[in-house]
């Protein structure tokens, strides 16, 4: 019999290596023929530690499983959920890029491959690095970081440029809240996020790679350094990738800290030993990246997504999703929520039905207020915009944003105005100070919010006028999305500005 406890550190958070533990002695002292694997997560996290049972009978689910739970585990008395593909939650997804994660021991190569693994980057290799980049563009994909820029479109400026060295860097920083798709991943599936690099590779010409990865996921640091080596020794990277003749090797690079090391240039900075400051585009990363060579930087899904892409064909991926967003997207769902996680689901499902239905609502139980969407610099959707499908453009029509698919719900308790101050104090702490709108512009915004909570009805027009000038005149997004949240707050609930300002009155 086989025993999956995830090494996933959201379920170690919640006792999954003590829960290991304990089956590997109950089993011990039973003398029990039990193989306890370390897989990745399943995405529902509400139910963490999740523990799979594998035998005769196929594989069924239990959780939350606690130490105390193991002797009844294992004596088959402990009430299950079945198994994981049958229940609602994960049943109603279509994983294609996490399909094997939280399936497999994520350092075991040979069972990667069983599940598909390596066949994406065996296409490739028989491709022209053009036709690589062409199957990219055919597939639809856009840069999950954020941004939804097309993927083969900055896969062909790098290919096109001319240069002795190219690189493929990978945006691991995810510091958007309530975002940890790209922890799971490399907690869960790491190989996939290399076989995407390696093809990246191929495609543009690059034949070394980094991974930029935040210093508070020292699980994935690990899996990631550890999944790089088993690579390196069999083949997958190196000199000659899976008998290619073409080169690929890669390295883990661990960031320092900080929010805006997640903006590309700022990150190139920060990887070449720099203080992590914005730098002014053009030039663009492309052209002139890492060390001034054209660079690829990808977000971790953006690159994990890549063997798919190839394992089934572009066209596959492309019949999925909505108009111009294709594909499948995984939405992280958290914030105060009965079911949080991770749903991997085709672009176009509405909002709400992703917070009601799927999330189950407020884990308080009480009415949900607002859904903050896309990160600290995404907007506050009220229950008016649930109808929206979770999609770029129809997200951008209702000036929400995508970003990296953070799904963050508030009940009604939640005071807007202080989540509106929230945003710039926190514009004002993350700023590289570059450019003054930031720089300055954050730290006026939170004054002047602080003006408006205590009654002074004639700030608003002020904090409208400074989120005009933060949009308009700031360098990156930074300073230039964190209007959004701001003015969503004051927009969609101006009770929460009015109230204290009439009481003033
Ligand atoms: C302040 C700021 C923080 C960002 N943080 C991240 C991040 O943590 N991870 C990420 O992939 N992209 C982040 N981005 C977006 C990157 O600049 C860039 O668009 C992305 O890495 C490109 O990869 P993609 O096309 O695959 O999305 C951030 C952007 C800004 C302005
Ligand atoms: S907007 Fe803020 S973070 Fe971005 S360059 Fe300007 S000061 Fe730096």
């Amino acid at each position: 019999m086989k025993i999956y406890v995830p090494r996933d550190s959201a379920a170690k958070a919640v006792g999954a290596d003590d829960v290991a533990a304990a089956i590997r002695a109950e089993a011990d002292k039973r003398g029990a023929d039990v193989t306890v694997i370390r897989n990745g997560s399943r995405g529902m996290l509400w139910l963490e530690p999740l523990v799979e049972i594998e035998d005769d009978a196929g594989r069924r689910a239990y959780g939350p499983v606690s130490v105390a739970d193991v002797p009844a585990l294992l004596d088959g008395k402990l009430e299950g959920l079945g198994a994981v593909e049958d229940m609602p939650f994960f049943a109603r997804q279509t994983r294609l890029t996490f399909a094997r994660c939280g399936l497999i021991d994520p350092l075991d190569l040979d069972a990667y491959e069983a599940h598909g693994g390596l066949s994406g980057l065996r296409r490739a290799i028989a491709m022209t690095g053009a036709e690589i980049v062409e199957e990219v563009t055919k597939s639809g994909l856009r840069g999950r970081g954020g941004a939804g820029f097309p993927t083969g479109i900055k896969w062909n400026t790098v290919l096109g440029a001319k240069a002795d060295q190219k690189y493929i860097v990978c945006n691991a920083d995810e510091g958007d809240s309530g975002t940890f798709a790209d922890r799971m991943i490399m907690e869960g599936d790491p190989f996939t996020l290399i076989e995407g690099m390696a093809i990246a590779g191929l495609g543009v010409g690059a034949t070394k790679g980094y991974v930029y990865l935040r210093s508070e996921y020292p699980d994935a640091i690990e899996v990631m350094n550890e999944a790089v080596r088993i690579g390196r020794a069999r083949g997958l990277l190196g000199a000659d990738v899976l008998g290619s003749g073409r080169a690929f090797d890669m390295e883990i690079r661990v960031g320092a800290g900080a929010y805006v090391c997640g903006e590309e240039t700022s990150l190139l900075n920060s990887l070449e030993g720099k203080r992590g400051i914005v730098r002014a585009k053009p030039p663009l990363p492309a052209l002139e990246g890492f060390l001034g060579k054209p660079t690829v930087v990808n977000n971790v899904i953006s690159l994990a997504t890549v063997p798919v892409i190839f394992e089934k064909g572009a066209e596959h991926y492309a019949n999925f999703g909505l108009g111009r967003s294709k594909g499948t997207m995984p939405i992280q769902i958290a914030g105060n929520v009965k079911f949080g996680g991770l749903f991997e689901t085709a672009f176009g499902m509405p909002l709400g039905e992703l917070v009601n239905d799927i999330a189950g609502g407020t884990a308080t139980g009480r009415p949900v207020k607002a859904v903050q969407v896309g990160g600290p610099l995404g907007a506050y959707m009220p229950l008016s915009k649930f109808d929206t499908p979770f999609a770029y453009e129809e997200f951008d029509g209702q000036g929400g944003l995508i970003g990296h698919a953070g799904v963050v719900i508030f009940d009604d308790s939640a005071d807007m105005l202080q989540m509106a101050r929230f945003a710039m104090e926190f514009c004002a702490v993350e700023s590289c100070g570059k450019c003054t709108p930031c720089r300055i512009g954050a730290v006026r915004g939170v004054e002047t919010i602080d003006r408006i909570g205590r009654g002074d009805a004639g700030a608003v027009e002020i904090l409208t006028d400074l989120c005009e000038t933060m949009k308009d005149g700031s360098l990156c997004a930074l300073g230039g999305f964190t209007p959004f949240p701001v003015m969503s707050a004051l927009t969609h609930f101006p009770d929460d500005f009015a109230t204290t300002k009439e009481a003033a009155e």
